[in-house]
């Protein structure tokens, strides 16, 4: 285990800059998961970890030492794929045994670390098969063997799960967050997948253009988004985002007219979460417009009204229905937080003090 410190790194190719100057600890023990949307700089950020990339300026420090001229095999790190990147002709148990062999372990010693390590990840059945015959689910459990085998001081993982199924997915994601609780082991992990990262992180770095625009705790990060990127970014349906301004302690927008407390100003963005919002029957409704879609999800109906040129969507009750075209009137829910952002900016105005009323 160990403490992961990038100081003032910047990453260039040629003259594009994918990461610009910054910082970043990495704390003992710690599931960071670098969130963004592709070509953002992950993977970039996470092979400087790894030295598998140069960096163009700047220090990184794993557990106090300065790595930077130290090749990938001396920074004690394990590496999990999307491609899972397994020996084709070896099988399950060479994969495993394989970094092993490479530090020279002694062969008895290397079968009982194999044989404890594939049951942890309930391999031990399939330990005489070849990658090829197994599912795709299966191979990923291999490579995280793989990468446990040797008790590294750090786990990186790029996008592990994305080309598993949905449902799969599901469930790797929570053997992969048992397995952090058991091992405790330093992990970065890689992933444009908001659900992934809000489930697995002890903290989330939000990254956009190489920047790192928000590094926080999954629940501050959807209940306070720093600017609009990360507000419409986390959270699925999206944050709704209405265009207008504040004129007397209220906002409003065509159809939208919400008291908030921010003194009077032009060009603001405000934000209300789908399930923030409830649909009530009064004439006199904070945001009214009518129905445009119904949406079924399950346990739940998304629900989306259009005024002016805005829609909104709330996530109602299963058994809720309506015409379409109809007049439709959404209000907070009692207490929940209303988000304002500087449109031009796009940050975050008053965290604090926006905070949505009761209907
Ligand atoms: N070897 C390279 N040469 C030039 N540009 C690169 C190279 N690798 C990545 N990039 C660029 O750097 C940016 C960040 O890439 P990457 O770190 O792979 O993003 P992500 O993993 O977030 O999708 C992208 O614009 C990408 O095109
Ligand atoms: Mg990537």
């Amino acid at each position: 285990m160990a403490e992961i410190r990038l100081v003032d790194i910047e990453k260039k190719y040629g003259n594009f800059l994918a990461v610009p100057k910054q910082s970043l600890t990495i704390v003992d023990g710690e599931f960071l998961v670098l969130l963004g949307p592709s070509g953002c700089g992950k993977t970039t950020t996470m092979r400087m970890i790894a030295g598998l990339e140069d960096i163009t300026s700047g220090d990184i420090l794993i557990g106090g030492d300065r790595v930077n001229d130290k090749p990938p095999k001396d920074r004690d790190i394990a590496m999990v794929f999307q491609n899972y990147g397994l020996y084709p002709h070896m099988t399950v148990r060479q994969n495993i045994e394989y970094p092993l062999k490479l530090r020279g372990m002694a062969k008895a010693d290397r079968a009982a670390r194999v044989q404890e390590t594939a049951e942890k990840v309930e391999l031990d059945a399939l330990l005489d098969r070849r990658p090829s015959e197994l599912s795709g689910g299966q191979r990923q459990r291999v490579a995280l063997a793989r990468a446990i085998v040797r008790k590294p001081r750090i786990f990186l993982m790029d996008e592990p799960l994305s080309n598993l199924d949905a449902k799969l997915r599901v469930t790797m994601r929570a053997e992969l967050k048992h397995l952090h609780h058991e091992l405790g082991v330093t992990t970065v992990y890689v992933t444009h997948d908001q659900m992934e990262a809000m489930t697995l992180a002890s903290r989330v770095a939000v990254m956009r253009e190489g920047r790192i625009v928000q590094l926080d705790t999954p629940k501050r990060i959807y209940s306070e988004p720093a600017d609009l990127f990360v507000a419409g970014f986390i959270g699925s349906p999206s944050m709704n985002l209405i265009e207008g301004a504040i004129r007397g302690g209220v906002f409003t927008a065509q159809g939208v007219s919400l008291p908030v407390t921010v003194s009077d100003r032009d060009d603001v963005v405000l934000g209300v979460r789908p399930e923030d919002l409830e649909i009530i029957q009064r004439d006199e409704a904070p945001i009214q417009g009518r129905l445009y879609a119904l949406e079924l999800t399950g346990d739940s109906t998304l629900v989306t009204l259009r005024t002016g040129k805005a829609s909104v969507c709330a996530r109602g009750p299963a058994d809720f229905e309506a015409e379409i075209n109809a007049p439709c009137h959404f209000a907070p829910k009692p207490g929940v937080r209303i988000h304002l952002f500087d449109r031009t900016s796009g940050q975050r105005i008053d965290g604090d003090a926006a905070q949505g009323t009761a209907a």
